[in-house]
């Protein structure tokens, strides 16, 4: 198919895991309209999203979704020109809730479908944001599911320099909101935030990950299990949660403080292999993206970073851009790949696709061996 040129209208469905989203974008980036179920409140009880119980709330609330999306954009599904679907990674039978619906519609009204990456969605929503970012650039995309530094170097065309050997950041926000006794019902992440906030992020030492380490890859689980530890030096445990709430606003702050240092690490060596191993003087912008990319930390690491980085004119880097839209997922990440394939002509056959069909077109550096054995 030849690409598409002109203004068009993409509906967008995700349902990959406990967000059931739908929005409508004009391929100048403009949004018409979207919607949005979360369902912490379902999951708040279980120490995490429970797959069954997903399903369920994705499948009472997607006709509503889509159709609150398509009232708010005033547009009907006849006048769209294409819907687009998360299709993977993702819990599959949520996926399939979101899959089905989207296939419908295409179906029931002949529109162009297309089949959407989760993780890509999140790394090319920057641009409907700002369409001056121009590839390559260099991605943090730091998730509830994954932790990756990746050069996207085009639409559908990703180099992976690092990811995680254990939890994704996400997690480990996660559970040591948990641990902490937060109420997650509004997210783990931005609960455990808000403690931090209240609290003296040097109060703990907790020892930055893999420091030594010269790689870009990412690890918290040793960082999860020193806050479990914490919590018992001050005198809590897991059926009892700390009564002292500066202690837990103490370790909050601590915890996120060497989270974020982690990431400002290996972000640091994915610049420095980018620039001086691999020869890629034209990457221009770091953009952080993923639903911990919500946390408002992130600027003060742009500015440690961006000093070492030399020319600041040739590699602008210091900018450290963050989708404006809420980087948590959402329809518009959706709908907005969708314009980016549609622009290269890239759509599918829904009646020929599974959800387990997706994959990312990612090649891989071994790093690891460029850089040199750890401990150097
Ligand atoms: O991208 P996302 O919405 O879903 C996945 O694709 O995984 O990311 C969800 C993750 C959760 O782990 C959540 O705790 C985290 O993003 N998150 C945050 C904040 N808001 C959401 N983490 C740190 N600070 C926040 N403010
Ligand atoms: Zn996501």
């Amino acid at each position: 198919m030849e690409g598409w040129k002109g203004d068009f209208v993409v509906l967008g469905i995700e349902t990959s895991c406990d967000d059931t989203a739908a929005a409508v974008v004009e391929s100048s980036g403009r949004i018409l309209g979207e919607s949005k179920r979360t369902q912490d409140q379902i999951h708040a009880a279980w120490g995490g999203v429970v797959p069954g119980l997903a399903r369920d709330a994705h499948a009472s609330a997607i006709e509503e979704v889509v159709k609150e999306a398509l009232e708010k954009a005033n547009v009907t599904e006849d006048q769209l020109d294409a819907v687009a679907v998360t299709m993977g990674p993702g819990l599959e039978i949520c996926l399939r809730v979101g899959f089905h619906q989207a296939r419908d519609i295409a179906l029931n009204f002949s529109k162009t479908f297309v089949s959407i990456h989760h993780l890509e969605a999140h790394v090319l929503m920057v641009r409907q944001a700002d369409q001056n970012v121009k590839f390559p650039f260099l991605v943090l995309l730091v998730s509830g599911g994954h932790c990756q530094i990746l050069v996207a170097r085009g639409v559908g065309d990703y180099l992976m320099l690092g990811g995680t050997l254990d939890d994704s950041l996400g997690e480990a926000y996660d559970k040591s909101a948990r641990m902490l006794g937060l109420d997650v019902g509004g997210g783990g992440g931005a609960a455990l935030e808000a403690l931090a906030e209240k609290g003296n992020p040097k109060a703990i030492k907790f020892g930055v990950p893999m420091a030594k380490r010269k790689d870009c890859h990412f690890s918290f689980a040793g960082l999860k299990t020193a806050v479990r530890l914490a919590i018992q030096n001050a005198g809590g445990d897991l059926t009892n949660p700390l009564n002292d709430a500066q202690a837990a606003a103490d370790i909050a702050a601590s915890f996120q403080h060497v989270a974020i240092r982690h990431l400002e690490d290996r972000i640091e060596r994915a610049m420095k292999l980018c620039k001086e191993e691999m020869g890629m003087s034209d990457l221009k912008h770091l953009v952080v993206c993923g639903g911990v990319a919500a946390n408002k930390l992130r600027v003060t690491t742009s500015l440690q970073c961006s000093p070492q980085l030399g020319s600041a004119q040739a590699c602008r880097f210091h900018e450290w851009l963050v989708p404006l839209n809420p980087s948590t997922d959402n329809g518009v990440m959706v709908a907005w790949a969708a314009v980016e394939r549609l622009r290269l002509g890239v759509c599918e056959d829904p009646t020929e696709l599974e959800v387990k069909h997706v994959v990312l077109s990612c090649a891989h550096v071994d790093v690891h061996h460029r850089l040199g054995p750890v401990g150097l």
